[in-house]
């Protein structure tokens, strides 16, 4: 057992990173953090990222990250919770108000050399009426975030003032989802007894997740779990209903289904829609938000302005804050309008951006305006950011890939009385019209006022894969003479 000494830290203020450093090492077994281990400790209480604490210590950026993830095992192990580079502050904050509630209360009938033995095990088991469970598995880190103040508002309304059940957060690859999530959930973690993040790349079955929220709602007590998915979501309702919880599901396009129009589910996944549904539509004090690059169907019909079904489809970063991403890698040249036309052409990705930048440090020379010249006069496209549009891609049902095609190689926004012309003959109007919603949910187009058309990266991307798949025809038949100069004019 390991005692916590409780530093003299009114629990209504701030704590200083000297007075959680006397908490951390009064926690740990070998009484004191390592030299390498401190670096990490008190940059990341400052909030900084393992390239800047790499950077400012000197230390190899993969050393630090080694470092700081034995660290936070050490912390975990120490405080019998998961400790993360993420949620340090609220740990120790949580890990002090305990012990100064214990302290207040203990002191009236505990002799004074029992006070300083009170057990972290003791202590943590005051929490569920002092404070909350937190389990933020592999949420990354987003020390270094920039922006959204719009979106992180209209998520806290929705979250926390109308208390909504059901929150979804799409949009293409990269845009910035996950961050955005981790974000809110830092703001919003107070208003929460309980907090889980769970991705689901893994494809979890909906048994099994549910068997994990439940023991961790229940902190290792036996529970006996019901047989069926049906059965486990009953069970966890009931725990939703009793406890306000943030229940986070990240990567749910991991469970929908590939080559059909978008949101079903994946065979073996249907569950979760029933999952989704009760929370969705039975009363309960809980709050599930998901995140995915593909909308699950069955929620749009429950979603609305008044209701407690809300959804936010993420768009882009405005340019200051991808100016910030460019300068969080050095100084790079351009002009205010070449910043702006490098960042339209990528719609604001952070990720796209951040696999731009570094190219043009290495071969343009940190220019923009000569990165833009090259992507004026070459189709090609580089490969971390094509593997992500590949991604999405290969998720396509055909009807929507010829309908890309053909948004592809035109200049101009595309009416959808034209587009109804061109696919009607062959196809109903329906399936048009349902392929276009299937699109404009996965964010691949856009539609402005005179029709739909592609956003700019797509659209590259689009025609290098038509050059390719040697669809040139359709392109020439698009422009009088199908050569360089008029292809150049498309991208
Ligand atoms: N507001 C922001 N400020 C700075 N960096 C950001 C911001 N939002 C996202 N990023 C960075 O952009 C990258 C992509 O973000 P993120 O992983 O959140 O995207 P995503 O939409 O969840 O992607 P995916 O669909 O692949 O899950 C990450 O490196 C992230 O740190
Ligand atoms: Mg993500």
């Amino acid at each position: 057992m390991i005692s916590i000494q409780c530093p003299k830290v009114a629990s209504n203020r701030e704590m200083n990173i000297e007075e959680a450093l006397e908490i951390v090492e009064s926690a740990i077994e070998q009484g004191h953090l390592n030299r390498v281990q401190e670096i990490v400790f008190r940059q990341s209480w400052e909030g900084k990222s393992y390239t800047e604490i790499a950077r400012s210590s000197g230390y190899e950026a993969g050393y630090v990250r080694d470092a700081g993830c034995r660290l936070w095992q050490v912390l975990s192990r120490a405080f019998g919770k998961k400790v993360t580079k993420n949620n340090l502050h609220g740990v120790l904050k949580k890990e002090i108000d305990a012990v100064a509630h214990a302290t207040q209360t203990y002191c009236s009938y505990a002799p004074e050399w029992q006070q300083a033995q009170q057990p972290v095990a003791q202590l943590m088991s005051m929490e569920a009426t002092t404070g909350q469970y937190q389990d933020w598995a592999d949420a990354v880190d987003v020390s270094i975030f920039y922006n959204r103040t719009a979106e992180l508002a209209t998520l806290q309304q929705w979250v926390v003032k109308e208390r909504c059940r059901l929150v979804t957060i799409f949009g293409m690859g990269g845009i910035g989802k996950t961050a955005l999530v981790v974000k809110l959930a830092q703001q919003v973690q107070d208003n929460f007894q309980y907090l889980i993040w769970r991705s689901l790349r893994n494809t979890p079955l909906l048994k099994d997740l549910i068997a994990e929220l439940i023991q961790f709602h229940f902190q290792g007590q036996h529970i006996n779990l019901a047989d069926t998915a049906s059965g486990r979501i009953l069970q966890l309702m009931t725990h939703l209903r009793s406890s306000r919880c943030l229940l986070i599901l990240d990567n749910v396009e991991s469970i929908l289904q590939s080559g059909n129009h978008i949101g079903c589910y994946q065979a073996g996944y249907e569950d979760y829609g029933q999952l989704f549904r009760c929370m969705a539509e039975t009363p309960h004090s809980s709050c599930l938000m998901l995140t995915s690059r593909e909308k699950p169907r069955s929620l749009t019909a429950k979603e609305g302005e008044k209701l407690p079904v809300r959804s936010l489809r993420l768009a882009g970063l405005d340019v200051i804050a991808c100016r910030e991403i460019f300068r969080a890698r050095g100084e790079f040249l351009a002009s205010e309008s070449e910043w702006s036309i490098l960042i339209q052409h990528y719609a604001g990705n952070p990720l796209v951006l951040k696999m731009v930048a570094p190219v043009i440090q290495d071969f343009f020379d940190c220019s923009i305006s000569k990165f833009l010249l090259f992507i004026k006069q070459n189709t090609f496209i580089f490969g971390d950011i094509r593997y992500l549009f590949d991604q999405q891609f290969n998720r396509l049902a055909n009807l929507e890939k010829e309908l890309l095609y053909f948004l592809a190689v035109k200049q101009n926004p595309v009416p959808f009385s034209e587009l109804i012309a061109n696919f009607a003959p062959t196809l109903c109007r329906t399936d048009v019209i349902v392929t276009l919603a299937s699109l404009q949910q996965r964010s691949l187009i856009e539609k402005v006022d005179d029709g739909f058309t592609l956003l700019l990266v797509v659209k590259r991307y689009f025609i290098n894969k038509m050059i390719e798949e040697d669809r040139t025809e359709t392109i020439s038949q698009e422009i009088d003479c199908f050569n360089e100069k008029s292809l150049n004019k498309l991208i």
